[in-house]
């Protein structure tokens, strides 16, 4: 053996002993999330935990970290990219800065009637091809976990559109919400999640809009008088890998793995209505927050005053997404 074959030979060795270290030692999966854990999204993290780490026999372990313990909103993304968390379940508001930002077409005012159709669209071609563009950025797109419509708050009652006029609200980062508001004559602003509580309570900003299940959790509704059940938009996360790290999962861990996030999929899916409806009961029994709702008249001027949104979105995230969208709702501009 000459001394070339010698070092190649010793180094084969060195990497053979990784590798049996690597066979023993569980595969880490990082998941780092915004909300508590007591959310339809937080309850499918730990779902998802307890599914991959028993379908797979204790050779994944999967780290939860809820409540942007880990990251905060626009930290996620970079996070998943460098490697440093393996999965994730952003909104799908909040694509852009990784350039997907056609996601934002989900945030259509009144896009979605009810929760059947919203499935409809997310589990159908619309919801699979918009999945399917996070491949370019080197993401795997693995489902959709639902977490019902949107209220919007303040510390006045918001009924009519004129009542938006010159409120700062909070948005979480999509440019069709920033339509939205504006046609209102809100001035909407990007914040992240965490940071918004404070926002509300030191009037950095006027209000926001929200699921009651992240009102309840996140407790804003201890900072806002007036909350409208309002359903004017819809929230919904694409549950995320890093698609190296997904596609580099050994075969027979991988089915285990799409099992595992299939189930917890289901699962988050399913408890997501009665979660914000147990939620927004909570909110109402605390009393610090009136609840309304709008009378068939306020919700066509909410329409009304929407009307523009539609065709200005279509700069912001393209004419095809926006007229498929349109088209599933029946909605004509
Ligand atoms: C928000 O920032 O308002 C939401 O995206 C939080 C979440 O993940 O539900």
């Amino acid at each position: 053996m000459n001394r070339r074959d010698a070092i190649t030979a010793v180094g084969a060795v060195a990497l053979g002993g990784a590798q049996q270290a690597f066979a023993q030692q569980p595969i880490i999966v990082k998941f780092s999330h915004v909300v508590t854990n007591d959310t339809p999204k937080g309850k499918g993290a730990l779902k998802f935990k307890e599914l991959a780490e028993k379908y797979t026999g204790g050779k994944v372990k999967v780290e939860v970290y809820p409540n942007s313990t880990l990251y905060k909103d626009k930290e996620e993304l970079d996070a998943l990219n460098s490697g440093s968390v393996q999965m994730l379940a952003p909104s799908t508001a909040k694509f852009r800065p990784i350039g997907v930002a056609e996601f934002e077409a989900l945030d259509l005012p009144y896009i979605f009637a009810n929760d059947a159709e919203y499935e409809k669209v997310a589990t159908g071609p619309i919801g699979t091809s918009l999945l399917k563009k996070l491949e370019t950025k080197g993401i795997a797109g693995l489902a959709y976990w639902d977490n019902g419509f949107h209220m919007v708050s303040a510390n006045k009652p918001l009924l009519m559109p004129a009542d938006f006029q010159g409120l700062k609200i909070r948005i979480s980062g999509s440019k069709v919400a920033d339509l939205y508001f504006r046609a209102m004559g809100a001035l909407p602003q990007i914040m992240a999640f965490s940071e918004v509580y404070q926002a509300l309570q030191t009037g950095v900003v006027d209000g926001c809009e929200n699921t009651p299940s992240n009102y309840y959790t996140q407790k804003f509704y201890e900072v806002q008088k007036h909350i409208t059940v309002s359903s004017h938009a819809h929230l919904q996360y694409a549950l995320i890998a890093n698609a190296k790290f997904w596609n580099g999962l050994p075969g027979p861990i991988r089915v285990q793995m799409d099992k595992a996030v299939k189930e917890a999929t289901d699962y988050s899916n399913s408890i997501a209505r009665q979660e914000n409806a147990d939620a927004l009961a909570k909110i109402k029994e605390a009393g610090k927050s009136t609840l309304h709702t709008l009378t068939p008249a306020q919700v066509t001027a909410w329409k009304t005053a929407f009307k523009p949104v539609y065709k200005d979105a279509e700069n912001r995230v393209g004419k095809q997404i926006v007229d498929q969208l349109l088209g599933a709702a029946g909605i004509k501009v």
